[in-house]
């Protein structure tokens, strides 16, 4: 096929940075892999059952487009719960990305302005593009904190969204509810719409979870199964925001993807009563193991949740240090994926006690050039 034939928005997507390390990858024999950005532990068995369940009872058509009223319903009641009856509304969509993908299309016309805070998660940018949007980014090196008045310096009359991820990949840094409070009421304050990605909500190891929709009801929240539940292959998500705008995201979804997984639906309506606080304690010890095992090797923003670290590289750029560290078997991603800087490393302790162990020891060994 002609490379002419392609138009200009696929054209926007580089994903070379990613491609070199994965063929070092697939050079290598039983590594330590400390770069999977998906839990590591297995789907809930009670979640299982009721995916097969499901799926052998039928349950295999097409989805309602808002949703199945068996998970529907349920997300709507802890969303009320938590919010107050009658404020927002919630759908369902094909996972946090599919909420994403939708959420951009729904509300960004081409050549507005798109705030994203940098390091981010690598699809903000892409999906920025893709519907002609302007990413503009804030730079959050080294502690990785939103600073409020940086994101008032950067709002213009383009300016459409912002978009905050807390905990956050790829730093695992969660924003102070101070943080968040100023975030949202300037968002209100500007008329541009805030975007909360809290797929890692569940996932907060010192201080309870907390989402800027508190500050302002506007906030559009897209959230998802995909971490909390491990069930990143199922696709499911939600997203929860004002009426308005849900139910043009719905329309949108109708004439694109049509609905989320039914299956997955019926799962997700039985993951809402599985309890993940023992995962979520483990990944606390392992994220406490990972900072004791590098303290004194490497600097380290202290994350408070999600199941990364995001070390600066303490000799080269980001890319020659995770080049060393695969010359000795361990796996890591470059901090560029994820950013305009080259300087730092993402590490994903989302792997067992024993491969942590192992990556410490590498980690240590060649922590000096
Ligand atoms: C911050 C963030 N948002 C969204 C996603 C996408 O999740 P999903 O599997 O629900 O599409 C990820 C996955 O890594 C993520 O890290």
């Amino acid at each position: 096929m002609s490379t002419t034939w392609l138009a200009e928005r696929s054209l926007g997507f580089d994903s070379s940075g990613i491609r070199k390390v994965f063929d070092l990858a697939a050079r290598m024999e039983n590594p330590i892999n400390l770069s999977i950005g998906q839990p590591d532990f297995e789907v809930p068995k009670e979640v299982r059952e009721a995916y097969v369940d499901a799926a052998q009872s039928g349950k295999n058509g097409y989805a309602l487009t808002q949703g199945m009223p068996v998970l529907l319903e349920k997300l709507q009641a802890q969303i009320d719960q938590e919010y107050g009856a009658g404020n927002r509304e919630a759908f369902v969509c094909s996972g946090t990305s599919g909420g994403l993908v939708l959420a951009l299309l729904t509300l960004v016309n081409p050549g507005e302005e798109v705030i994203i805070f940098d390091p981010y998660f690598v699809m903000y940018t892409s999906l920025v593009k893709l519907v002609g949007g302007q990413p503009v980014l804030i730079d959050t090196y080294p502690d990785f904190r939103l600073d409020v008045d940086k994101v008032a310096a950067a709002i213009t009359s383009r300016t459409k969204m912002i978009i905050v991820n807390s905990p956050a990949n790829p730093t695992g840094v969660c924003a102070s509810t101070e943080e968040l409070r100023g975030l949202a009421e300037l968002a209100a304050k500007n008329n541009v719409v805030l975007v909360s990605d809290e797929i890692y909500r569940e996932f907060v190891f010192d201080e309870p979870f907390c989402s800027p929709a508190v500050f302002n009801p506007q906030t559009l929240v897209i959230d998802g199964f995909s971490k909390s539940h491990a069930m990143t292959g199922w696709r499911l998500g939600f997203v929860h925001g004002p009426p308005s705008v849900i139910e043009a995201m719905v329309k949108v979804q109708q004439f694109t993807f049509v609905c989320a997984p039914q299956p997955a639906q019926w799962a997700g309506a039985a993951a809402m009563d599985y309890d993940v606080q023992s995962h979520v304690t483990q990944y606390r010890e392992r994220r406490d193991m990972m900072l004791d095992g590098l303290a004194g090797h490497y600097e380290i923003a202290r994350p408070g949740g999600a199941f990364y670290l995001f070390p600066r590289a303490p000799w080269g750029t980001g890319t020659e240090f995770v080049e060393r560290a695969i010359d000795e078997n361990l796996l890591m991603i470059p901090g560029g994926i994820f950013s305009e800087r080259d300087t730092h490393f993402r590490i994903s302790y989302a792997a067992s006690p024993e491969t942590l162990e192992r990556g410490i020891e590498v980690l240590q060994r060649i922590a000096t050039r």
